[in-house]
């Protein structure tokens, strides 16, 4: 439990970097403008006293959506090395080693007030997308490998928690009166160092993943230690049947998986969840729901999108301590919920006096975004790949999640422009569509061991069919 609770540290960063530099959107319309102009005039002021003239409109939101959306491009960067990292130096120390990026992003960005450097905040926040993109790797990746198989579910949502917990956090940070303010604006950019502290402190107290001495070092005694109960011959013998199983693939890189027809399935399945957490809308909702309520005529938007927050929050401690359902309802219900409640935000544009109904279906589609889609993706791709090709699978995945990531925040207020409402209709089509891929294609994983999931792939492919029946009927 505590090699779990220090592993999502890392996800609590990846939090409060996608919150803290996107409240100043969806906090409050006051806010939005008042701390948008903390960051606009720093840059305004730097840029006048480097080059003698003010800065022009178009430079500075240049700047300024280049300082939003380059975390993305940084966890694109970062999501797509992971491989390189848990492979040589193994899980737990990736994630040590990890840390330097968060000090000297934490760094550039807490100093480039002081030393009038617009440049040094647009790199830490690069940074600290490397540091994030390696973060929602490394930590799904070590939790699923240290959790008994009974229990990945659980805490394999513990990843998400961490997530939406750091969200929260960047938001009552970024109150104006704490410090969401001209003087310490630097410090709430800054404050990525504590946790990153924190997780130094703790992570060389926490063990290795078994699965990694195991398999990919051969260490068994050491492998042995992380469990002090009696479940740990059962996970030993998994990991041992596992071991023969890898024995006979071999390490499998990220071409490979692509054109190995045995992978083709489960990367396929793979890359399609996480383009389902993404392309679900989540994030037009947590980047821009002040926005999306005060045109649909909601009189207080600022306590609606914080409202927001605590739903998503809440939703997501329910699905930590829901272990009983397996992850295909889990995703299934999350779709469909999602997609009627994008037709709800829809329906209110068409009755007008029926604005609360907006608050209702944004805080319902974040629910059900909590029940399945937003947790369940992230853990899901260890679940469906071996040791082997494990590492390069999640890069994979990461990486297509971070990529729809950039395009909705980027795409969303253009797209809304020109459709209004409507826009909402896209993300119906696109759940719905998600909805039938996950109803049709992904297996059941949720009590089997990892050597089993994989098997069932590997029996899909021999047959050349595209079912997963044998496997599901196990669950
Ligand atoms: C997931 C998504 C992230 C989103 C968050 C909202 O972790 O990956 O992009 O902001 O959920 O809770």
């Amino acid at each position: 439990m505590m090699a779990v609770g220090t592993a999502v540290i890392g996800s609590l960063q990846f939090g409060y970097n996608t919150g803290v530099i996107n409240a100043p959107q969806n906090v409050s319309i006051y806010s939005l403008h008042y701390r948008l102009s903390l960051i606009y005039s720093f840059y305004n002021e730097t840029w006048s006293s480097r080059f003698s003239e003010p800065i022009s409109q178009s430079t500075l939101t240049g700047l300024w959506s280049l300082s939003v959306a380059i975390f993305s491009v940084g966890g694109m960067c970062g999501s797509f090395s992971v491989s390189l990292f848990v492979n040589r130096f193994g899980r737990k120390n990736s994630m040590l080693m990890a840390n330097v990026l968060a000090f000297i992003a934490a760094a550039f960005m807490g100093l480039s007030k002081l030393a009038a450097s617009f440049e040094m905040l647009i790199i830490g926040r690069f940074i600290v997308g490397v540091y994030s993109g390696l973060s929602t790797g490394f930590v799904p990746l070590y939790v699923e490998e240290i959790s008994p198989t009974s229990l990945r579910g659980a805490l394999g949502t513990l990843h998400q928690l961490g997530v939406v917990i750091g969200i929260l956090m960047a938001q009552v940070f970024g109150i104006e009166s704490l410090m969401g303010n001209a003087s310490l604006w630097p410090v709430l950019l800054a404050f990525t160092l504590l946790p990153a502290v924190l997780q130094c402190v703790l992570l060389p107290l926490c063990p290795e993943s078994p699965r990694y001495l195991l398999i990919n070092c051969n260490e068994e005694s050491r492998a042995l230690k992380l469990r002090g109960t009696d479940d740990v011959t059962e996970d030993m013998q998994e990991m041992k049947e596992e071991s023969q199983q890898m024995m006979r693939e071999k390490t499998v890189t990220i071409l490979e998986l692509f054109r190995s027809p045995m992978y083709r399935q489960p990367i396929f399945v793979a890359i399609m969840m996480h383009l389902s957490q993404q392309l679900s809308g989540i994030n037009a909702v947590f980047y821009y729901s002040t926005g999306i309520f005060e045109r649909a005529g909601v009189s207080q938007p600022v306590y609606a999108t914080i409202g927001a927050g605590v739903v998503n929050t809440a939703f997501t401690v329910v699905s930590v301590s829901d272990n009983r359902v397996g992850r295909r309802p889990l995703q299934l219900t999350g779709l469909m919920g999602m997609a009627v409640s994008t037709v709800c935000c829809v329906a209110q544009d068409q009755l007008r006096w029926m604005s609360y109904i907006s608050i209702v279906a944004i805080f319902s589609f974040v629910a059900f975004f909590e029940i399945g889609p937003g947790p369940i993706p992230w853990f899901i791709v260890a679940e469906l790949f071996s040791q082997g090709p494990r590492p390069a699978a999640i890069a994979v995945a990461g990486f297509s999640n971070w990529t729809a990531n950039f395009l909705v925040g980027m795409g969303f207020p253009y797209v809304e422009q020109i459709c209004g409402p409507y826009v909402f209709i896209i993300f119906t089509v696109l759940l719905l569509g998600f909805f039938t891929f996950t109803y049709f294609k992904v297996p059941e994983t949720k009590g089997l061991s990892f050597d089993e999931i994989a098997a069932g792939f590997r029996q899909s492919a021999g047959q050349g069919a595209d079912n997963f029946s044998s496997t599901k009927k196990l669950s």
